[in-house]
């Protein structure tokens, strides 16, 4: 695993912690990045299972369904062989991305050394570990050369990002000529009635999960996260801003998650 400029991720300051003193970032805050370091290290050993158990079971769905969607979208398209994973976290869309792409080397990429060193100790069994590798950095300012990489991807980062029109700015910096990006994202279900029930569930079920595992703070962030992201038609709007010039969405599970899928020149 090697490591780029960034900051440990320290203690969240006292007024960006939930009663139980768990990190709590706070968008507006100077610190926000720092903090949500904190929050990924606070909730590293519990990340997984949370994840499973917050979706009922239907993240195991997801990433598959995105990785697919993405080489319907790269059908005329050259063989992938660089691929980037940008918010790897425990690395699961990497080692997926690994298994799913038999050429290529993939690199996972994340600002969370807690969750990298998850990722990496979880690669290391699997057959395609040689082709694996881990890199600790900002999606910000990605360390690795313009036009170098066929395919990024990221899942579940875009509510984390400070700088969600830079990045992806930063990510067709890097993309080759007709390379791909591909970002998956919990969004706002299509029906009114499926949305009720979305929100009841995160903003009310979500968090008494979280306060229930000592995580009171991530589990109330996560809601309020959902909240700042752009809909559907801005999120397009964004990646032709950054430069694609193929953009397309995907739905799943009932506009729940969302694939969305760019291609440059
Ligand atoms: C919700 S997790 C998603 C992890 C993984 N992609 C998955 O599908 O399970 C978000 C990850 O994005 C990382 N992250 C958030 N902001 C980032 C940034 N600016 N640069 C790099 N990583 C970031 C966090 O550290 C965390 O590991």
């Amino acid at each position: 695993m090697s490591s780029a400029d960034e900051e440990p991720p320290g203690e969240a300051p006292a007024d960006h912690r939930a009663s139980d003193g768990s990190p709590f970032p706070d968008r507006s805050s100077a610190t926000f990045e720092r903090d949500v370091q904190a929050m990924f290290t606070h909730i590293v050993r519990r990340y997984d299972w949370f994840d499973h158990a917050a979706s009922l079971g239907n993240d195991y769905l997801w990433r598959p369904r995105a990785l697919w969607d993405l080489s319907r979208f790269r059908r005329n398209d050259p063989p992938v062989t660089r691929v980037l994973d940008v918010g790897c976290g425990t690395g699961d869309l990497t080692r997926l991305s690994a298994r799913y792409f038999p050429s290529a080397r993939v690199v996972g990429a994340d600002f969370t050394e807690a969750m990298l060193r998850i990722a990496d100790h979880r690669t290391r069994p699997e057959a395609t570990a040689p082709r694996v590798g881990y890199l600790r950095a900002n999606a910000r300012r990605l360390p690795i050369a313009s036009a170098s990489v066929d395919v990024i991807m990221s899942a579940f980062v875009a509510r984390n990002l400070v700088d969600l029109p830079g990045v992806f700015r930063e990510f067709r910096r890097v993309v080759r000529p007709q390379g791909s990006v591909l970002t998956l994202e919990i969004t706002e279900p299509v029906s009114p009635l499926i949305g009720r029930l979305f929100h009841s569930y995160f903003d009310h079920i979500v968090p008494w999960l979280g306060a229930a595992v000592h995580s009171a703070g991530p589990y109330r962030y996560l809601p309020n996260s959902l909240r700042s992201l752009p809909s559907r038609a801005e999120m397009l709007e964004l990646l032709r801003s950054a430069g694609f010039s193929r953009v397309v969405a995907h739905s799943q599970s009932m506009g729940i998650v969302t694939s969305y899928l760019a291609g440059a020149d």
